[in-house]
């Protein structure tokens, strides 16, 4: 069986430094924000280049946490994408603000700056650049834009970490970064995890406040928060990956330029790099016209891409009737019927990387 990713084959290969980290966690006597919390914040602040980071529960409270930070609430609009992870929006609306979907740009994939223009506002307050598959959203225009008319600029980095835009690590260019931790994540915990990074002390110290009950001193309660606190295990097991996520990601990179070598000429297209960018796959994205073809062919051959993703948010039946979108989500809506995630992790061996391309080749040739 090829699966799109492959959590268990990146613990075996640092298990002897997870299994290290663990007893350490368990032999101490703080297993919720701890001394691992602590020091993970500190060593992914200075990965990131960031005065702070600060651990949470998941990718989704990093945003709605990070909008609260900076004051967001009812009546507020944010603008994002639609092609993205449900969580993006969802924490939109659980920090209470109203999310307003526009659309990507062809062949990147990212939010489309020349969009954001149609549905601006008197009550538009921030925009959410999502870098999606590990590749940078433009933040040259997306940031030029937020300056000109004072938005917030929220990164959500939560498939790109380690990812550099003009040499410049992706969660320390907006005002705020949020990341995800979720198991198949670039940086990945074994269980829920997420960070926020940040330059300025103020949102720093409000999101170390939200994520427990308002506290600034244990008890007493400043502020409404609530319980978005991270596991000293799951801190832990952040900090051993931590230390391989650049070589991981190399892996990932090299994987898929042997992909790109494999399926060039075939009827797919391909991933792109936008200029100034640095992906770092956290998948391998490619598009075609006969998908569910495609896909059927490679599961006979116990191959299991994935689909990132199937619906829209705006055309999801939680959102359709509600959220608000730009005249035209053509893009977006074509790609939901066209992309496919090849199977690709920093482990992912070589020879089953030539048996999917060799699939996908002897499928192009019958079809
Ligand atoms: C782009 C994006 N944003 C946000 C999230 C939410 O993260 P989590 O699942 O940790 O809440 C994810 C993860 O699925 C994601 O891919």
């Amino acid at each position: 069986m090829i699966y799109c990713a492959n959590p268990a084959a990146q613990f075996r290969s640092h298990q002897a430094e997870i299994e290290a980290a663990i007893r350490r966690v368990l032999s101490g006597n703080r297993y919720i924000l701890g001394p691992e919390v602590e020091a993970l914040e500190q060593e992914f602040a200075s990965y990131i280049g960031t005065a702070s980071a600060i651990g949470v529960a998941n990718g989704t409270d990093a945003i709605e946490l990070s909008l609260r930070a900076l004051g967001l609430g009812r009546g507020d609009e944010v603008i994002t994408v639609s092609h993205t992870a449900v969580a993006t929006v969802a924490a939109i609306e659980a920090a209470g603000a109203t999310p307003v979907l526009v659309d990507v740009v062809p062949g990147y994939y990212t939010l489309d700056p020349d969009q954001l223009e149609e549905v601006l506002t008197t009550r538009t307050r921030a925009v959410i650049a999502v870098h999606l598959y590990g590749q940078p959203a433009d933040l040259d225009a997306i940031g030029a834009y937020c300056s000109k008319h004072r938005l917030a600029l929220v990164e959500d980095v939560s498939q790109a970490h380690g990812s550099c835009w003009r040499g410049q690590r992706l969660g320390s260019i907006g005002h705020i970064g949020c990341f995800s931790c979720y198991p198949t994540k670039n940086l990945g915990a074994v269980g829920d995890g997420g960070l926020v990074t940040t330059n300025d002390p103020q949102l720093a110290t409000s999101i170390r406040m939200l994520r427990e009950y308002g506290w600034r001193e244990r008890y007493i309660s400043e502020i409404p928060g609530r319980n978005s606190r991270l596991d000293e295990l799951q801190a832990a097991i952040l900090r051993v990956k931590l230390r391989h996520l650049d070589s991981d990601n190399a892996k990932r990179r090299s994987l898929a330029a042997h992909y790109d070598k494999l399926l060039q000429g075939l009827p797919l297209k391909l991933p792109q790099t936008r200029e100034g960018a640095e992906h770092v796959y956290h998948l391998y994205v490619v598009t075609l016209k006969n998908r569910a073809s495609l896909v059927a062919n490679l599961n006979q051959h116990n191959i299991f891409p994935g689909i990132h993703y199937p619906v829209p948010v705006h055309l999801q039946a939680a959102y359709a009737q509600r959220v608000t979108t730009t005249f035209n989500m053509g893009v977006t809506e074509a790609l939901a019927k066209e992309v496919l995630s090849l199977p690709l992790y920093p482990e992912f061996p070589n020879e089953d990387l030539i048996r999917v391309a060799k699939v996908i080749e002897d499928f192009s040739a019958q079809s």
